[in-house]
C-alpha cells in the first residue's frame, strides 16, 4: 500500500520523524532508575490493564542502536524521544551516572546515524519522591525539573536540534489530578488546578536552562490538542465544546502566547489557583522558537445537567473508530494547525509530534498488514499537506510511535507502533504503514 504524497510535495526542510518516549519503550529495571509515580500508580489494582507496567517495555535500554536503525532505515529525518526524570535523578535531586551514560550513548547514536534529536524532557515519569511531595500540585516541582533540565543538557544538549520541555501539560495536570486516569489519580479539583498552573512555571523555568545551556537548540513545547465537537446545535452543547476547548487547548496555547489563561476558564479555577500566580505569566508567555502538537482524534461534547462544573461529558460519535475508540477526524488536525497560526503562533514553525492510531495488528506469515493506519497517515498527510497550503508553517510531521510501547493506562494491549513489537522475544518487525513512510519518503 502506497501514501498519495511523498517527501517531494512537502517544503524542503520537512521533517518525517518517529516518536517515542521513555517510560514507554526503555524498561526501568535497567540502569538504576528510581522509582516513578507511573511504578506505584501501575501497582495498585484497578488503575492499568493486568497492572503491567515500564519495568521491561520494549527493552530498549538495551536495544536502541538496532531500534535507532529502524528510524534510518525508514528515511526518518528526526528522532523524538524524551529522557526519564527518574532514571536520571532517582530520588528527584541527585544525578545518576549510568543513566546520563545511557543518554550520553543514546545522543552519539542519533547523532551517527545522521538523524536529527528531538529531546522531550518531560514525559510523565515523575519520580516518586517528588510525587510524594506533592508532584505538580507543589511548586517546587519547578525548580526540581529547571535543575534536573540543567543536568540532561549539560550533558547532551550540544547534540540535541530541538528541546520540548513538557509533553501534554493537559494530562500531566487534568488527566492526572481532576479526571484521576493517569498517576497520581487524583480527583481534587484543588490539585488540578496547581498542577495547570505549576506545569507551565516548569516548562518556563525550564525553558529558561535551554537558553542558557543550549542555545543552539530550539526550544519548544509539546502540547495535546483535541478538535472539540458540540453534540448538537442546541447553545448548551455549544457551551459544553467551548468549555472542553478552554480547558484542553486555550488554556495552554494563551498562556504560552497571550501571556493570560482564558477567562471562562480562569474564573472557574480562581478559588483554588496557588497565591501569585499572577507574577509567573510573564515567564510562561517567553517565546517558544517551535510548538509540538499532539493530535489523534476530536472529541463530541454534550452539556451535562449536574452541578459540578465544567457541565460536560464526551459521547461517542459516528465516525470509525481505532482501537482506542477514538474516531477518525483528519480535518481536524488542519482547522487545528491552521486555527494555531492564525490565531496564536504566527510564523513560529509547528512540529505534529504525535499522530498516529492503535490498530488490531496481528503477525501473519511473518508480515503485518495494518492497512487502516497506511489510510490514517495518508490521511493525516493530506491534512498536514492542506494546512500548509492554508499557510500554517508546519516543518515536519512524527508518527507516533516508532513501535508498539506501553500505553500507559492500557498497558502492551493498545498497538500504536509502525513496527511490530513481540513482547516475548523483542522481536522488532515493521508493519506495512512502516514501509508506506519509509517508499513516500525516500530521498531522490
Ligand atoms: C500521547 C502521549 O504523549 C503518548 O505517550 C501516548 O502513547 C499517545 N498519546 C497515545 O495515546
Amino acid at each position: 500500500m502506497r501514501l498519495s504524497l511523498s517527501r517531494g510535495d512537502f517544503p524542503r526542510d520537512f521533517q518525517l520523524g518517529a516518536s517515542t518516549a521513555a517510560y514507554q519503550i526503555e524498561g526501568t529495571a535497567a540502569g538504576g532508575t528510581g522509582p516513578s509515580h507511573w511504578d506505584s500508580w501501575a501497582a495498585t489494582p484497578g488503575n492499568v490493564v493486568r497492572g503491567e507496567d515500564g519495568a521491561v517495555a520494549c527493552d530498549h535500554y538495551h536495544r536502541y542502536a538496532a531500534d535507532l536503525d529502524l528510524v534510518r532505515d525508514g528515511n526518518f529525518d528526526t528522532y523524538r524521544f524524551s529522557t526519564s526524570f527518574a532514571r536520571v535523578m532517582p530520588d528527584g535531586r541527585t544525578p545518576n551516572a549510568e543513566g546520563l551514560d545511557f543518554y550520553d550513548r543514546l545522543a552519539d547514536a542519533i547523532a551517527e546515524r545522521g538523524l536529527k534529536a528531538s529531546l522531550t524532557l518531560y514525559h510523565w515519569d515523575l519520580p516518586s519522591a517528588l510525587a510524594d511531595q506533592g508532584g505538580w500540585a507543589n511548586r517546587d516541582v519547578a525548580a526540581r525539573f529547571a535543575d534536573y533540565s540543567r543536568v540532561v543538557l549539560e550533558r547532551i544538549g550540544d547534540r540535541m536540534d530541538s528541546v520540548a520541555t513538557i509533553n501534554e501539560p493537559w494530562c500531566v495536570a487534568w488527566l492526572s489530578h481532576f479526571l484521576g486516569l493517569q498517576a497520581p489519580g487524583l480527583r481534587d479539583i484543588r490539585a488540578a488546578s496547581r498542577a495547570m498552573h505549576h506545569v507551565l512555571l516548569a516548562h518556563a523555568k525550564s525553558l529558561e536552562v535551554i537558553r542558557e545551556v543550549t542555545p543552539g537548540a530550539k526550544a519548544g513545547i509539546v502540547l495535546n490538542f483535541a478538535h472539540p465537537h458540540a453534540a448538537s446545535d442546541s447553545e448548551e452543547d455549544k457551551r459544553a465544546a467551548r468549555t472542553f476547548d478552554g480547558i484542553h487547548n486555550r488554556w495552554f496555547v494563551e498562556a504560552l502566547t497571550k501571556g493570560a489563561y482564558p477567562a471562562d476558564i480562569a474564573g472557574a479555577l480562581a478559588p483554588h489557583m496557588p497565591e501569585g500566580w499572577q507574577d509567573d505569566m510573564a515567564a510562561i508567555s517567553a517565546p517558544i522558537d517551535w510548538l509540538g502538537v499532539n493530535y489523534y482524534t476530536r472529541t463530541t461534547l454534550r452539556h451535562l445537567e449536574d452541578s459540578l462544573w465544567p457541565h460536560f461529558e464526551d459521547v461517542p460519535g459516528p465516525l470509525p473508530k481505532t482501537d482506542m475508540g477514538w474516531e477518525i477526524y483528519p480535518d481536524g488536525l488542519r482547522a487545528l494547525l491552521v486555527r494555531l497560526a492564525r490565531d496564536y503562533t504566527g510564523a513560529t514553525p509547528i512540529f505534529v509530534t504525535e499522530n498516529g492510531m492503535a490498530g488490531d495488528d496481528h503477525l501473519i506469515d511473518g508480515v503485518i498488514g495494518d492497512p487502516v493506519r497506511v489510510g490514517y497517515f495518508d490521511d493525516h498527510l493530506k491534512a498536514v499537506h492542506a494546512a500548509i497550503a492554508e499557510g500554517a508553517p508546519v516543518g515536519g510531521y512524527f508518527a507516533w510511535s516508532l513501535m508498539d510501547n506501553y500505553e500507559w493506562a492500557f498497558g502492551y494491549d493498545k498497538r500504536f507502533g509502525i513496527v511490530y513489537v513481540d513482547y516475548e522475544t523483542q522481536a522488532r518487525i515493521p508493519k506495512a504503514s512502516y514501509h508506506a513512510l519509509r517508499e513516500a519518503f525516500a530521498r531522490s
